[in-house]
């Protein structure tokens, strides 16, 4: 059964911008603001990673320090070590996201370590959350596939979730971050997944690279899973992901749940418009087909 409503986390700010050019810090405030204005609670404000590797993220101090967004918002931004969760301390956050791969090839081009050397650097940052009430979110990228070596098993997938969770993640997002899975391949997954870890512990992370994102999250629906990863205008990539495209847009999943009965919270045509001013700040348009039409009326 679907569940009844579902939570949305809004990555557009960090996952969308953190693989586009030239948006300045204004605009990414500008950005938030008007996501938390739509109505979106839960929002990944930015990447406290090394500015050597993803130039885009190099202001997320900046960018926080500058939000006015409601009290209930919930802001996360991603540390891959001490010094990223010692950044994302002082930015005022309340949640971390550690991040590493079921794929070995991938964990070394995207953070420069293996897997397992991910988990021990996990460590310090999950002791510094503890000393400080603050709440961290796992990810696992490549669950489907990998872009350096093919196709990732379920097995391999449900190892590097039960590690994280066992480690204190309240939460592990499953990224397909080249969007090569399908339903039955998201299904097979997931099977595997909920038979082994309790259902609200699990959030789908699709990026829409082969255009299987809505299809692939309906299938997670059906399987009960209620929090989904998304980003508005559909904004992004992966920078160690050559030709991955954006995350699913927002706008999209929100369609998509509304036409299901399920309750989002979010204010649709707000969020349209959130993804309109950024897409014009960035000259493109956005890669939603709700968000098209919309305009189109
Ligand atoms: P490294 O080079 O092995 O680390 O990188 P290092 O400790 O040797 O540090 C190298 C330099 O970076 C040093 O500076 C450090 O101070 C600095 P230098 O002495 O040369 O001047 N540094 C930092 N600066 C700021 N903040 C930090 C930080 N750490 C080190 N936290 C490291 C290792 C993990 C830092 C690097 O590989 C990195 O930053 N990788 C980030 C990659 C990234 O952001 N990828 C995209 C996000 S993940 C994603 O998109 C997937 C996801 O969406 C899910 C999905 O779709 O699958 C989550
Ligand atoms: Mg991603």
């Amino acid at each position: 059964a679907y569940p009844e409503m579902v939570r949305i986390v809004e990555v557009g700010a960090r996952d969308g911008l953190q693989n586009e050019q030239s948006v300045s810090t204004a605009q990414k405030i500008a950005l938030i603001d008007a996501l938390a204005g739509a109505g979106l609670k839960n929002i990944e404000a930015g990447a406290f990673v090394s500015p050597k590797w993803v130039p885009q993220m190099a202001d997320s101090l900046d960018v926080i320090a500058g939000l006015s967004v409601p009290s209930d918002v919930e802001l996360s931004a991603l540390t891959p070590n001490v010094k990223g969760a010692e950044l994302a301390l002082q930015s005022g956050v309340k949640e971390f996201a550690i991040f590493t791969a079921a794929s070995e090839a991938f964990t070394q081009k995207n953070i420069n370590c293996s897997i397992s050397e991910s988990i021990e650097r996990f460590i310090p940052v999950m002791e510094l959350a503890k000393a400080n009430n603050i709440r961290v979110r796992g990810y696992v990228s490549c669950v489907v596939g990998c872009p350096y070596q093919g196709e990732v098993q379920p097995e391999q997938v449900l190892d590097v979730c039960k590690q994280l969770l066992a480690f204190g993640c309240y939460e592990v997002s499953l990224g397909d971050t080249i969007g090569v899975g399908t339903p039955n391949k998201v299904q097979n997954l997931l099977s595997l997944l909920l038979a082994n870890i309790p259902r609200d512990k699990l959030a789908v992370h699709f990026h829409d690279t082969y255009g299987q994102a809505l299809a692939n999250i309906h299938k997670a629906l059906e399987m009960g899973i209620s929090v989904i990863d998304s980003a508005v205008a559909g904004l992004g990539g992966c920078p160690y992901a050559k030709g991955a495209s954006g995350n699913v847009a927002t706008e999209d999943v929100v369609y998509l749940l509304e036409g299901l009965g399920i309750y989002t919270g979010i204010d649709l045509e707000r969020l349209a418009r959130a993804g309109w001013q950024i897409c014009d700040a960035l000259n493109k348009a956005p890669v939603s087909k709700v968000s098209l039409a919309l305009k189109s009326q």
